[in-house]
């Protein structure tokens, strides 16, 4: 993970043990092979479901699937480590349990436009820790989207996949996130984070100051989003926007946030509006070399979500905490949903390895959320969007 040779030599591991895998399991070589990478947000969080801005970036975690067509409309996948399933396209996906519904919801959705036959046989791996709030299933969800739009020759974009994607999480697992995880998924590119403008889809490469870091902190705790407050906190920014006569809170300014009489709406709306509006300051930082300005809009990123959205939680609290005195460190927050997961720090680039071994040294999990897996660090570079290999 640490070096882009070291995570290319990884890859090649990963793609030779995908096609084995494949061959094992279905006997003949697959036609296609996609990738897709997981992704950290850097600051614009809970604003994508209120048409804000969000400046996520592809790491290299990856998911990758070797598929051959099936010639009708049966889909047979095993997935290293976590077993096999097997549907037809004409079920309905909430039949399908666990991960295969994310696939098999891409697969109902983008076959609705589609006459020809469109099942495929697969077999996957993954690198993407799941339920680290790094994106593992808009990985799954952006992925398989591209097998099945490559295998059917279909005419559908990565934008369109994307949303596709959303919808699954929408419809059929029951979380009403936004699209910043799949876009992410989809349209980044090597080298570079994404302004994403989620009212007009409208994206940007933006470049991280070379001396700068980014450095991943996973607390080992886990929860899934489905499980948590997170579609409450959506509904309190739909009922604060309209309470303010706006669609959503992008429409929302910080002096219209005083005609706001409950006090609880009124810290969820301020926290949204001033992310948005700390998701362009970061940018400017960024394109002014001033990593240190930065920094401390991640910290007041992570003050917000903790005090005024209450997405936070003690081992993120605690890991934040610590990553802000760690040597080289401008800043640190949590990130994705919350309430478990990760956290993401920028850092300066010559001071790397002194702040991963200070926070590994110093870090653990609080008694009131423990880990259910190892802490783990990990300095990111920022990669490329979902590809055919
Ligand atoms: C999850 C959701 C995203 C976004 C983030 C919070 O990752 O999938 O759509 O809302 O939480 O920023």
């Amino acid at each position: 993970m640490l070096e882009n040779r070291t995570v290319s030599t990884f890859r090649s591991e990963q793609v030779n043990r995908t096609t084995e895998g494949f061959q094992r399991e279905f006997g003949s070589f697959p036609e296609i092979l996609v990738r897709c990478p997981a992704r950290v947000n850097l600051i614009g969080e809970h604003t994508d479901y209120n048409d804000g801005l969000v400046l996520p970036m592809a790491i290299p975690f990856e998911t990758l699937i070797a598929a051959s067509p099936s010639g009708n409309n049966m889909m047979t996948i095993t997935s290293e480590g976590f077993g096999s399933v097997k549907f037809s396209l004409e079920d309905n996906p909430m039949r399908t349990p666990g991960w295969g519904r994310f696939i098999h919801g891409m697969g109902s959705f983008m076959s609705r436009s589609q006459s020809e036959p469109l099942g495929w046989s697969g077999y996957i791996s993954s690198t993407i820790p799941s339920g680290a709030n790094l994106s593992s299933s808009a990985a799954l969800e952006v992925a398989s989207g591209t097998v099945f739009k490559s295998l059917g020759a279909m005419d559908v974009n990565l934008t369109e996949i994307a949303l596709l994607g959303k919808r699954v999480e929408n419809e059929l697992i029951g979380v009403n996130s936004g699209v910043m995880d799949q876009l992410a998924c989809a349209l980044s590119q090597q080298g570079n984070a994404l302004l994403l403008d989620c009212l007009s889809l409208d994206t940007s490469p933006v470049l991280i100051p070379e001396g700068t870091g980014v450095v991943i902190m996973d607390t080992g705790t886990r929860r899934e989003l489905k499980s948590t407050s997170y579609n409450d906190r959506r509904k309190d920014c739909e009922v604060a926007a309209s309470a303010l006569g706006f669609s959503s809170l992008r429409d929302a300014s910080m002096s219209d946030l005083k005609s706001l009489t409950d006090a609880l709406l009124k810290r969820r709306a301020h926290h949204v509006v001033s992310e948005s509006e700390r998701v362009l300051k970061v940018v400017r930082s960024f394109a002014e070399n001033d990593s240190a300005t930065a920094g401390h809009l991640f910290n007041q990123s992570h003050t917000s979500l903790k005090e005024d959205f209450a997405v936070s939680s003690p081992a993120l609290d605690r890991i934040v905490e610590i990553a802000i005195t760690g040597p080289g460190c401008f800043g640190a927050r949590m990130t994705g949903g919350g309430f478990a997961g990760s956290a993401v720090a920028l850092v300066d680039r010559d001071q790397t390895n002194n702040f991963c071994d200070f926070v590994r040294d110093n870090f653990e999990c609080p008694e009131s959320q423990p880990a259910v897996t190892s802490t783990r660090i990990y300095p990111v570079e920022a990669s490329a969007g979902v590809s055919i290999l």
